[in-house]
């Protein structure tokens, strides 16, 4: 997983849709999973300006739902259905033969969710899926408690994602459905690329755990951290609580001499820029605010034939309780040795700054 923080929404949209684009003209047919929600709808509109200007073309796209309620006409201003025909489809310019939005109206929603596994997987697995975050944790409506190897299935929507969906569709809490049809925690990490987009104050608290805590069911979102081709995209509402040192990108200029989206695309798990903060896709597993313990971590998983980065902030931070100042050191490790780094670290100190300090 790799995090890129820029300042708004707007410059959010359109990073996310230079990525779409230019994965799009890499691959004609591209195979894509796409969320609906509030969060993506910057960066359809900025698809959609782009595809007016011809700079993109997705007509050759394979497009799968994220997700669906169940039981949902699909005229309901909160169906995915609807939004992928009133929106998504027409302003991107998609082929709707070659559209599967998840059937939330079908008869046997058990074997709807096997078909639409099963429709991936004829399309060769998926290129990218573009995710948001609720703010529970959840990527499409894999809730709290899903397990990592889940896969497309039938779901419950938990109280708080009713209520959200509620607020946000003018519907009222007891009409939003209680089940959907949801692309599995395993299905998503499944996918060649992983972007997902967090936008707003009230998505840092739960970003900060997404990011930076062990990946848990109780944060389906945290999955991601096993995802070497994971791209976070963050404005700074939501990387508001984040204490790790990430790459910020204030224009998409700026973006595009930094290499992004490129060095994404490129396969390299998302070459993080600037160069020297992290080798690619290597993941934090360790966090300390005293360098020699910092590499006391490094030494322990090295002597376990795990490969090890230390990353220090440039400028130590000063301790809040005035005992001096103190660098705030991470540790990396590569994707694959995420688990038995983490096994071995159990109970030496969890990842983010100790307590109370
Ligand atoms: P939002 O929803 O984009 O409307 O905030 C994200 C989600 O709940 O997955």
């Amino acid at each position: 997983m790799t995090v890129l923080v820029v300042p708004g929404y707007d410059l959010l949209s359109a990073l996310a849709a230079r990525a779409v684009a230019e994965l799009a003209r890499r691959r004609k047919d591209l195979v894509v999973a796409l969320p609906t929600g509030r969060t993506p709808l910057g960066l359809y509109r900025r698809l959609a300006a782009a595809r007016t200007e011809g700079a993109v073309d997705l007509r050759a796209a394979r497009v799968f739902g994220l997700d669906e309620y169940l039981g949902l006409s699909p005229d309901h201003p909160a169906a995915a259905a609807r939004t992928f025909r009133e929106l998504i489809v027409p302003s991107l310019g998609l082929d709707p033969r070659r559209v599967r939005p998840v059937d939330g109206l079908a008869a046997d929603p058990a074997a709807e969710a096997a078909r639409v596994e099963e429709a991936i997987r004829a399309a060769g697995g998926l290129d990218l899926v573009v995710l948001g975050i609720g703010r529970n944790g959840h990527v499409g409506l894999n809730e709290p408690g899903s397990a990592r190897d889940s896969r497309t299935r039938v779901v419950s929507v938990a109280p708080e994602s009713r209520a959200a969906l509620a607020g946000a569709s003018g519907a009222r809490a007891p009409a939003v459905p209680q089940r959907g049809i949801t692309l599995g925690v395993a299905t998503i990490l499944e996918a060649r690329r992983v972007l997902l987009l967090a936008s707003g104050r009230e998505k840092a608290e739960i970003l900060r755990r997404a990011v930076e805590e062990p990946p848990t069911p109780a944060v389906p979102a945290s999955f991601l951290q096993e995802h070497p081709a994971a791209l976070v995209v963050a404005d700074a509402a939501a990387a508001a609580g984040l204490r790790g040192q990430y790459p910020r990108i204030d224009s998409l200029d700026a973006a595009g001499a930094a290499g992004w989206p490129g060095a994404w695309l490129a396969g390299d798990g998302g070459a993080t820029t600037p160069a020297e903060l992290s080798p690619a896709g290597w993941t934090v597993v360790h966090h300390a605010v005293d360098p020699v313990a910092a590499a006391v971590v490094r030494g322990l998983l090295e002597a376990h034939g795990i490969p090890a980065v230390l990353e220090s902030d440039a400028a130590p931070s000063v301790h809040p309780f005035g005992v001096g100042p103190l660098a705030s050191v991470r540790v990396r490790v590569r994707a694959r040795d995420i688990g038995a780094a983490r096994a071995l670290l159990r109970g030496i100190e969890p990842p983010g700054l100790p307590n109370g300090r």
